[in-house]
């Protein structure tokens, strides 16, 4: 069986190509931009192409209790809505996806906004939501033959990309900063096997060094360029409107670096919308480190028509980049859904992650924008009491321990950061003590604790 249906569209000037034929960077040969999959039997009413959508939401359904590999997988399952290769007896999976919606009660309350959700891809296999991107990618990978795959990564997608290539039977080539991504991430990829290199420079120098690369030699591009990885990253929409009985949310808010997760989760509720799964689409916004904030920059002073790449510096190392591939899709999944599109300082993220740790959610400091910053949309107006919103929580707390442990410390910020927010902070620190090994001397100091 022929599951494929796909082809590529230039996102900048529309031309159109086979998967087969795409350059080994992604890019336009006639503009240079980033391509989209895209499934032209869908457009046409009454094709045999196009998904049902009723049949669908039952199939989907059905699937949670079936026996199969693939229906375990929460981005396999919805294989229909990613017809990209030539059997999904190709698909590579670890059974990512289907993670879990948490509500929020202590943000809920005080936001006063009673319907507040994270929804957590750091319950992913390896700890992060590029797994659902990679479990696409690679398969298109094995499919075609390569023996080799790569990816320059602030972490993340380096130990997504190790542990599915180690599932597939290839080889992996990692290009990080070095002494700028968080030390389980690195441990990640040794531990799956790739061969990692730390180079000299930041995200952006070693996504250049990468390019030229694998255009020289016949190894497969699995950064978010790549249009099969937003594939895969689209399905947590649907996760998500499914949770909702396919009423989706108001708001859905994400954090953003290279931008390829905004720019997938809108493509993911535009499709459902297209095909009739939903109704609307959710206002999708897009949170920044003020120290990495180009789309930030991008939105307010050129209307998102042009995008001046900063020298990205932030703790949230994840998001530490100043020249994001996906910036156009993601601006316009931004201007198309209503959303909006702001940055947050190193002391809001710091004391959000905390906030989100003292309900139980650990995530990332990357993921942690997303409440610091619906805490700024709810001040200004952007948000109701009465509307439904969605975090995304992008990686888990164990990525970066240092972090956490640097805050509770009170070492992770300088005075000036901290200024005007002492009390907050105060109220969330945690330090572990030292205490002798006595149960009296541990009783005093509880006693300490409760006073
Ligand atoms: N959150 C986490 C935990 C990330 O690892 C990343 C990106 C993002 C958010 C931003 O997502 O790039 O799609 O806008 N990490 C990449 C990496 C760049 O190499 O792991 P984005």
């Amino acid at each position: 069986m022929n599951d494929n249906l796909h082809q590529l569209r230039c996102f900048g000037c529309g031309a159109r190509i086979s998967g087969a034929d795409a350059q080994p960077d992604f890019r336009c040969a006639v503009c240079g931009d980033l391509f989209e999959v895209e499934y032209p039997g869908w457009t046409e009413r009454k094709g045999p192409d196009r998904p049902n959508p009723g049949a669908l939401k039952w199939l989907w359904r059905e699937r949670r209790c079936s026996s199969e590999a693939l229906d375990h997988s929460g981005v396999w399952r919805f294989r229909e809505l990613l017809p990209i290769l030539d059997s999904f007896g190709n698909a590579v999976t670890l059974r990512e996806g289907n993670t879990p919606l948490y509500h929020l009660p202590r943000a809920s309350k005080a936001l006063d906004i009673d319907q507040l959700f994270a929804k957590h891809q750091g319950m992913n296999p390896t700890g992060s939501f590029k797994d659902t991107g990679m479990t696409a990618a690679m398969s298109v990978a094995r499919e075609r033959g390569f023996e080799w795959v790569a990816c320059a990564s602030t972490g993340n997608t380096s130990a997504a990309m190790a542990a599915y290539a180690a599932r597939a039977g290839l080889r992996s080539l990692v290009l990080i900063p070095e002494g700028k991504i968080a030390w389980g991430k690195l441990a990640q990829a040794m531990d799956y096997g790739a061969f990692t290199c730390q180079l000299q420079t930041d995200f952006d120098g070693c996504m250049r060094v990468l390019t030229e690369i694998v255009r020289q030699s016949p190894i497969y591009l699995l950064n978010s360029v790549n249009p099969y990885r937003l594939e895969g990253q689209k399905t947590p929409a649907f996760e998500i409107a499914e949770a909702f009985d396919w009423n989706v949310p108001d708001h859905l808010i994400v954090p953003g670096g290279n931008l390829g997760n905004s720019s997938a989760l809108g493509k993911g509720f535009r499709e459902m919308r297209e095909l009739g799964l939903i109704a609307r689409l959710p206002r999708i916004s897009v949170i920044q480190a003020v120290g990495a904030n180009p789309l930030v920059r991008s939105l307010a002073e050129h209307h998102g028509a042009k995008l001046d790449p900063v020298e990205a510096n932030t703790r949230a190392s994840a998001i530490r980049i100043g020249n994001p591939a996906s910036w156009r899709k993601a601006a316009r999944v931004i201007q198309d859904t209503d959303g909006c599109c702001i940055d947050v300082t190193e002391a809001e993220i710091a004391i959000a992650k905390a906030e989100l740790g003292s309900e139980g959610l650990g995530c990332e400091p990357a993921s942690a924008v997303t409440l610091a910053g619906l805490k700024k949309m709810r001040a200004r107006g952007d948000v109701a009491s009465g509307d439904t919103v969605v975090l995304v929580l992008t990686g888990h707390t164990l990525k970066d321990a240092d972090y956490t442990i640097d805050f509770h410390r009170g070492e992770l910020l300088d005075k000036e950061e901290t200024a005007g927010h002492e009390l907050e902070i105060d109220t969330l620190r945690r330090n572990a003590v030292a205490v002798e090994a006595t149960p009296t001397a541990v009783l005093a100091a509880l006693k300490g604790v409760c006073e």
